[in-house]
C-alpha cells in the first residue's frame, strides 16, 4: 500500500517538475529569452545577464532577451530590422521573426566580409555585459581581426580600441564601423552605376583572376602603403570608370573598396559568376546592410561608442597602464588558419610586404610545427603580460580560444590524454601575470570541426 502511495506522489511531483521549462526556472517571468538559446554557454551568459543587468540595461544592451515585460529589447529590434526609437508594436511580422535564426550573427555590419574565425557578435555582446562594462567605459581587442568587438561595443555605447598586426584587418574593421554611418545617397548612386564603379576599382586595385587563387607574389600592389585606412588610396594609374558624386570622401570610398575587395576575393576563389556580376551582387548587399542598420539606429546615433581601429602589435600595446575596463580577444591558432595566406589577395592590394608581416604574426613564426608552438607560447606570454598591464585591477580579460588536443599530441609527441590544451596553457600564462581564471565555459565548434574540436571562453580577473 505504502509503496503505491509514494509512487503516486512521485508521479504527481514529476508532472510538476516536467511542466516547468528550464528557462522558467532560470529567468524571472517578465524576461523572455530570444529563441535559439540552445547552447549551454549561451544559457549561462543569459543567466549572468539576468543577474547583473537592470531591466533598463537589458532593454538597451542585453544579448539574450527578446522582451522585458511588454517592451521589446534593442537586440531583438536590431535583428528584426525595426527602428529602435519608434513606439513599439507587435506586428505579425515581428511575431514570425521570433521563429528565425538571425540573433547570433545576422545584424548590423557584422555579416560584411567573410573573415575566417570571427566571433559570434551576440556572444560578444553577452560577454561585454557580464564583464560589467558600461557605456562610456573602454574595452580593448588586441587582435581585432574583422572588428567584431569594436562594432558590438560601438552599438552598446561602450568605447573600444582594436589592434591588429594586419593592415588589412585595420582597413576592414574601420570600413565595417564606417558602414554604421556612411552617407547613403552616394553608395546608392554607386550601386546604380555599378559597372563604372567596378571599372574604377579594377583600375585602382587590379582585376581579379577568376578561380586563380592567386597568391601575393602575383601582385605588386603599392596601394595604400603607409596611408591610414581613413584616407583614400593613392592611385596606381588613373582609373577609367568613375565614382559617382560624393563617393570620394574617405568613408564612402573605403566602404566601396571593401565591397570590391570582398567580391574580388570571391572571384579569385570561384568562377561561378563573372567578376562584375559578383561585384554588383556584393555591393547590393553592402548597400542593403548599411541602409538597414542606419534605419534601425536613426535618432540614436549619439549613443554610439567611440571606436579606434589601429594597426599594431598585441605584444606591445599603445595603451597606458591600468587604463581600460575590459579586454576581449581570440588569439590566432597556428595550426588552424594561416591568416596571411588567406588574406594574401587583399594584403597584396594594400601593398603589404608579406614576409615582413609574417615575422610579427603570432602563430606563424617558426619553421617546424614544434618550433611554431614554442614561439606561440612565448608570444602569448608577452600578450598576456601586456593585457595585465593595461587592465584596471578587478576587471576582466576574456579569451576565446580553440584547441585540438589530437593534433597537439602528434606535434608534441605525447599521448592525447597527457596533452595540455591551449586553453590550459593560456590560463597558466595568465596566472603568471596576475590574471586569474574566474570562469571557464566550453563551446562546440560547428564550422571547423576538422581542425578545431573545442573552444573555450576563459574569463581571467586582474588581481
Ligand atoms: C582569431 S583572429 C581574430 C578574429 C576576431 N576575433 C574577429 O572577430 O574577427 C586573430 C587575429 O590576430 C591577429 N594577429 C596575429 N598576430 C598579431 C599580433 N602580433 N598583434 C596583433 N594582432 C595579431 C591576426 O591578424 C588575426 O586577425
Amino acid at each position: 500500500m505504502a509503496s503505491t502511495a509514494s509512487t503516486a506522489a512521485v508521479a504527481d511531483g514529476l508532472g510538476e517538475i516536467l511542466s516547468q521549462s528550464v528557462h522558467a526556472r532560470l529567468f524571472p517571468a517578465h524576461l523572455e529569452p530570444v529563441p535559439e538559446l540552445n547552447e549551454l554557454y549561451e544559457l549561462e551568459l543569459a543567466f549572468y545577464e539576468s543577474q547583473v543587468l537592470s531591466d533598463h540595461e537589458i532593454i538597451r544592451n542585453g544579448a539574450y532577451f527578446a522582451r522585458v515585460g511588454d517592451i521589446l529589447t534593442r537586440h531583438f529590434l536590431m535583428c528584426s530590422g525595426e527602428p529602435v526609437r519608434l513606439p513599439q508594436y507587435s506586428s505579425s511580422r515581428l511575431r514570425s521573426f521570433f521563429q528565425t535564426k538571425q540573433f547570433k550573427t545576422g545584424y548590423a555590419t557584422h555579416g560584411l566580409f567573410p573573415y575566417r574565425g570571427k566571433f559570434h557578435p551576440q556572444m560578444i555582446k553577452g560577454l561585454i555585459n557580464v564583464m560589467g562594462l558600461k557605456p562610456g567605459e573602454t574595452v580593448v581587442d588586441p587582435m581585432m581581426g574583422s572588428g567584431t568587438v569594436l562594432i558590438e561595443a560601438c552599438l552598446m555605447g561602450v568605447r573600444s580600441i582594436g589592434i591588429d598586426a594586419s593592415p588589412f584587418c585595420r582597413f576592414m574593421a574601420q570600413a565595417k564601423l564606417d558602414g554604421l554611418r556612411v552617407p547613403l545617397a552616394p553608395i546608392r548612386a554607386a550601386l546604380k552605376h555599378a559597372e563604372s564603379v567596378f571599372t574604377y576599382f579594377t583600375g585602382l586595385a587590379g582585376h581579379p583572376r577568376p578561380g586563380s587563387k592567386a597568391r601575393f607574389e602575383d601582385y605588386v600592389g603599392d596601394l595604400f602603403s603607409g596611408a591610414p585606412a581613413s584616407e583614400p588610396g593613392q592611385r596606381r594609374s588613373p582609373p577609367e570608370g568613375r565614382l559617382p558624386k560624393g563617393c570620394d570622401d574617405a568613408l564612402t570610398h573605403n566602404f566601396l573598396l571593401l565591397a570590391y575587395l570582398d567580391s574580388a576575393g570571391y572571384s579569385e576563389r570561384s568562377t561561378r559568376r563573372p567578376p562584375y556580376e559578383q561585384f554588383r551582387a556584393v555591393l547590393e548587399r553592402y548597400v542593403f546592410v548599411a541602409d538597414k542598420i542606419q534605419r534601425i539606429l536613426a535618432g540614436t546615433e549619439k549613443e554610439l561608442g567611440d571606436a579606434q581601429a589601429l594597426e599594431g602589435d598585441a605584444r606591445k600595446l599603445p595603451i597606458e597602464d591600468s587604463s581600460v575596463e575590459g579586454i576581449i580577444f581570440s588569439p590566432p591558432y597556428s595550426f588552424a588558419i594561416d591568416y596571411l595566406d588567406n588574406d594574401s589577395f587583399h594584403l597584396g592590394f594594400l601593398g603589404v610586404d608579406l614576409s615582413r608581416l609574417r615575422q610579427s604574426m603570432i602563430g606563424l613564426r617558426g619553421r617546424t610545427l614544434r618550433e611554431k608552438f614554442e614561439l606561440y607560447k612565448a608570444d602569448m606570454n608577452q600578450v598576456l603580460s601586456e593585457c595585465a598591464r593595461v587592465l584596471r585591477p578587478g576587471r576582466v580579460c576574456t579569451i576565446v580560444v580553440g584547441t585540438n588536443n589530437n593534433q597537439l599530441s602528434k606535434i608534441l609527441d605525447v599521448p592525447p590524454e597527457e596533452v595540455r590544451g591551449i586553453e590550459e596553457v593560456l590560463t597558466q600564462l595568465g596566472g603568471h601575470h596576475a590574471l586569474h581564471l574566474v570562469r571557464k565555459m566550453g563551446r562546440q565548434i560547428t564550422g571547423m570541426a576538422n581542425t578545431m574540436r573545442n573552444e573555450f571562453i576563459l574569463m581571467l580577473q586582474r588581481a
